[in-house]
């Protein structure tokens, strides 16, 4: 069996050292350097030769810059004679850009995947990407995540007698049945157009929400206008309470004090990112154990698919 090498970015050094300890294995270093031109440069300080090397970063802000390193870190991978170089990118925020719905706009999520390749990387992990499709961005074997099992675990804790689960557009429905599945629950959506980044239109909730306990469930939240849309519908048909889940917390533009001002009971996601702010309403659910497991078993050569299936 080939020795397993796991080196971290520079992205969220808690997650890395999280895996880490799950893993019972020591957190290689890394060595990052700016130069006066600005440029990165990257040196892996332990040995790659024929290792299994897993290298975590995951794409939040500064995206551009951990990505760059990413790349240079596999690159320094590859070129170190590793055995296999794999990526885990808990959250690939370049998901988002997957499709030409604007002329002459750029589509990112396949053009990251192209430059992964590109630089070496052999098989990607990653976590709930915004659309299951592009997982066929890559060219290399994915194994894609998700964290209905963490989120789930949650809310088994809370009195669902009289719960619903609400996605905020119909292309979540399918994750949000499989979540409302696992606790037995029914599950609505949301009818949402994107006019922008910074807004969003839902005209109509298929599905019975009025004096209901609701559990939003959606794969990120980063301003929040998504969310605040649903929250306004949701309070128009007759919601009794509202609790908001998501499996990456981005909270952009101080989104996670405005929600919990918004008379949401709780909030609720993953560490895939790290969270600069913390909030009593606000609980982080670690997915580290999965992603431990599964780098276990990619480097054993077992099922991934087995262990986290819808
Ligand atoms: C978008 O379609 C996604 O599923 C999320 O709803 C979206 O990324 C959330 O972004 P924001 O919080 O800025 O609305």
């Amino acid at each position: 069996m080939r020795e397993i090498a796991v080196f971290g970015g520079s992205s969220h050094p808690a997650l890395t050292a999280e895996i880490c300890a799950h893993l019972a294995v020591p957190q290689r270093p890394v060595l990052l350097k700016r130069f006066a031109n600005d440029c990165l440069e990257v040196q892996l300080q332990s040995n790659c030769r024929e290792r299994d090397v897993f290298i975590i970063q995951s794409l939040v802000r500064p995206v551009q810059e951990n990505l760059v390193e990413l790349l240079l870190m596999a690159d320094a991978a590859r070129g170190a004679s590793a055995a296999r170089v794999n990526a885990v990118i808990p959250h690939y925020a370049y998901a988002r850009s997957d499709k030409k719905d604007a002329p002459r706009i750029s589509i990112g999520g396949r053009l990251v995947a192209d430059l992964l390749v590109t630089a070496g990387v052999d098989r990607v992990l990653t976590l709930n990407l915004h659309s299951p499709q592009v997982h066929g961005f890559f060219s290399v074997p994915v194994d894609h995540l998700h964290a209905l099992r963490e989120l789930a675990g949650h809310f088994r804790q809370r009195d669902l007698s009289n719960a619903v689960v609400v996605s905020p557009d119909l292309g979540y429905a399918k994750s949000a049945a499989a979540f409302a599945r696992r606790l037995g629950l029914p599950v609505a959506a949301g009818a949402k157009e994107r006019v922008s980044d910074s807004e969003v239109h839902i005209t109509a909730i298929i599905g019975d929400v009025a004096g209901h306990d609701v559990i939003i469930l959606d794969d990120e939240i980063s301003r929040g206008t998504t969310v605040f849309e649903l929250l306004d519908r949701l309070r128009e048909q007759g919601a009794r309470s509202i609790a908001v889940a998501c499996t990456h917390g981005l909270f952009a533009d101080n989104a996670l004090d405005k929600l919990a001002a918004a008379e949401v009971t709780e909030i609720v996601c993953t560490n895939t990112a790290p969270l600069e702010a913390e909030h009593p309403k606000l609980t982080v659910l670690s997915v580290a154990p999965a992603l431990a497991e599964a780098i276990s078993r990619i480097h054993n050569g077992e099922s991934v698919s087995s262990l986290f299936d819808h």
